[in-house]
């Protein structure tokens, strides 16, 4: 059911509110809790329409999920050990999330029988590619739509190890190979071009698996059989961005986000906002598992533009459409260059941000692998739409806080994707 929601001027957000849990982490605790020898508790798991994809298609494979109903901060997954996933008699449905499509096929591709890897529209609209091709390298026998799309089926049998250089930096498609890896005798290696996210190999090495770095090379070698005992999620950092936004650009604001995920392959944002003259600092409070986690504190503070380099991309990739949010409200003018990969998310989110910000009142341009911002003062308000994507529903309501006179989301359910409770953070955000 499509719902609109509006987002009205605000006074200061202040106080202290955790972030919701980290969707990649989750994902991954998901899908390696699957193939686990024995039980993983997972503390603070994220719940939103991705994670509950994932969770369905690991069911339908064969393995018990469960939300404790006396504590539901606790999930278990009871893994079936690395060749234990059975075919379902139907089709898989990663609904809208390609890390669940994407990272699952990496360890389907190991698994004795047929499985056919389905999504909804937006995700069968997006490139798989990039994981059939390197798949079929490795000896897997795996078919898309056209070559290139959802549905995929693979027959699983047994990977043969490869080195790959990956042609666009992602996160998703190095998962999927080194999760492939983990059945395949030998060492599997990954080259990127430029550093992405290392959750699976954060949680891999937790989980007892040798994951080896050299430079831009990961490598690990197979066969291997992940031991994980519990993962305990942090705050997604890019969940906790947009409240970031609206804090850094409502006047008055100083919030702080407890507990939230500190991997350097995750900050690039805050680093563009402090950059722009934001005043935002994180602290480093523990590290569990492998993956540090704090508090990032934010302030109101006056913005000046500034460019974002192809180098910083993967580390912001998801925040892209806020620092053209911030670039609004920013002196002189905020480039983002390298970042074509915009155009294959859950929409494409070059032109969509340039729709949403252009319809209430921005000077913003798209060039071939960006945008540019001129910064006004401010923006006006009024109705745009989320097209489905939930960073774009959630765009449009940061920006309506911002805004002079507000702004109406049409379709804001797409947000319940990484972030269902936004309205509740807000409430208690605006109530400190
Ligand atoms: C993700 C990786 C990124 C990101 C996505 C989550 C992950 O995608 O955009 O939201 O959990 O690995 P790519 O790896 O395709 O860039």
């Amino acid at each position: 059911m499509t719902e609109t929601k509006t987002f009205k001027p605000t006074g200061a957000l202040r106080g202290r509110l955790t972030a919701p849990p980290d969707k990649s982490i989750t994902q991954r605790a998901l899908l390696i809790g699957a193939i686990n020898d024995g039980v993983v508790t997972i503390r603070n798991a994220l719940w939103s329409g991705d994670t509950e994809a994932t969770a369905t298609m690991v069911t339908e494979l064969g393995v018990r999920v469960e939300r404790d109903s006396a504590d539901g901060s606790v999930t278990r997954v009871y893994g079936v050990g690395r060749r234990g996933l059975r075919s379902p008699a139907r089709p898989l449905d990663a609904r809208n999330s390609a890390t669940g499509m994407r990272l699952l096929a990496g360890i389907l591709a190991g698994q004795d029988g047929t499985f056919t890897l389905d999504g909804d529209e937006s995700l069968r609209a997006r490139p798989m590619d990039r994981i059939v091709a390197p798949l079929c390298a490795m000896g897997v026998c795996i078919e898309a739509r056209q070559g290139r799309y959802a549905p995929l089926t693979i027959c699983g049998g047994q990977p043969k190890p490869i080195v790959y250089e990956l042609p666009v930096a992602s996160a998703q498609v190095k998962s999927c190979l080194l999760l492939a890896g983990l059945h395949a005798k030998g060492t599997t290696t990954v080259i990127e071009p430029l550093p992405t996210r290392d959750h699976t190999e954060r949680m891999l090495a937790a989980a007892g698996v040798t994951v080896e770095r050299d430079g831009n090379r990961i490598s690990l070698t197979g066969p291997a059989q992940p031991h994980l005992t519990e993962v305990n999620v942090p705050g997604d950092p890019s969940s906790a961005a947009f409240l970031a936004t609206a804090a850094a650009l409502v006047r008055g604001s100083d919030l702080s986000l407890a507990d939230v995920g500190l991997n350097p392959t995750r900050l690039g944002f805050y680093q563009v906002l402090r950059r722009m003259g934001g005043l935002v600092d994180w602290t480093v409070e523990k590290d569990d598992g492998g993956e540090p986690r704090g508090t990032i504190r934010v302030r109101a503070s006056r913005l000046t533009g500034v460019t974002v380099g192809p180098e910083e991309v993967p580390s912001l990739i998801d925040e892209l459409p806020l620092v053209a949010l911030l670039g609004a409200f920013a002196e002189g003018e905020t480039r983002v260059a390298g970042a074509g990969e915009l155009r294959v998310k859950e929409s494409d989110r070059l032109a969509a941000t340039r729709a949403l910000l252009r319809g209430i009142g921005a000077d913003i341009d798209l060039t071939p692998d960006g945008f540019v911002v001129r910064g006004r003062d401010g923006l006006c308000g009024g109705v745009v739409r989320s097209r489905g994507d939930h960073r774009l529903a959630l765009l449009g309501a940061v920006a309506g806080l911002a805004s002079r006179t507000g702004v109406v989301v049409e379709g804001f359910e797409a947000a319940n994707v990484s972030f269902p409770t936004f309205s509740e953070a807000l409430r208690e955000a605006l109530s400190a």
